[in-house]
């Protein structure tokens, strides 16, 4: 009886674990821009800096969201080109630079595959997120040295990563 709980209890830490590692982001920026046209354009840096390489390792990559209109649908690969692994990025609201949610996740495999995922309330007002109105557009960053944001995340074991993804 004690050893089936406890397999039990393996079993249910192996498909979902919060674990101690982060995401570290940095340079993270969001602007609305009004004139001369209308744009939009999110950006930062993020690694995962305590991951040893069975963790994916530390991996920085250069996130990049932009848009004229309306924010994709579609997760957009942090790199230039998409090689199936790595994170991904997706605005899931957006008010404007000064409201809006962001998810994360990073997709790897090492033996089982491997996916960690957050998602990243960012509003003006709460916590460091800082915006600057001018005529033409509206900047935004986090108000320490480098805008930094470290979140933790959740790691999921051999699940697919969220799709679509944007073809970049
Ligand atoms: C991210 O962008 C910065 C600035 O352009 C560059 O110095 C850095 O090498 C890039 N990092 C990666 C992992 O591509
Ligand atoms: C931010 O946007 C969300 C979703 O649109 C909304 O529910 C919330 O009230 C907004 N918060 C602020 C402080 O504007
Ligand atoms: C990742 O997080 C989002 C937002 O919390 C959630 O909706 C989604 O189901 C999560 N992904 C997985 C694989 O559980």
């Amino acid at each position: 009886m004690l050893l089936h709980k406890s397999l039990a209890l393996l079993a249910s830490l192996a498909a979902t674990t919060t674990n101690a590692l982060y995401f570290h982001l940095t340079d993270f920026r969001a602007s609305d821009v009004r004139i001369p046209s209308e744009s939009h354009a999110l950006a930062f840096t993020i690694s995962n800096p305590d991951a040893v390489f069975e963790q994916g390792g530390n991996n920085p990559a250069n996130c990049t969201i932009s848009w004229t209109t309306t924010p994709p649908t579609c997760w957009t690969p942090c790199a230039t080109t998409d090689s199936g692994w790595g994170y991904y990025a997706l605005l899931t609201s957006y008010s404007g630079a000064y409201n809006f949610t962001l998810q994360i996740q990073e997709y790897f495999a090492y033996r089982n595959s491997v996916l960690n995922n957050v998602s990243i309330p960012v509003v003006e007002g709460s916590g460091e997120w800082d915006c600057s109105r001018g005529g033409q557009s509206t900047q935004c960053n986090f108000r320490n040295a480098e805008s930094s944001y470290d979140t933790g995340f959740e790691t999921y074991y051999g699940v697919q990563k969220a799709g679509p993804i944007c073809v970049v």
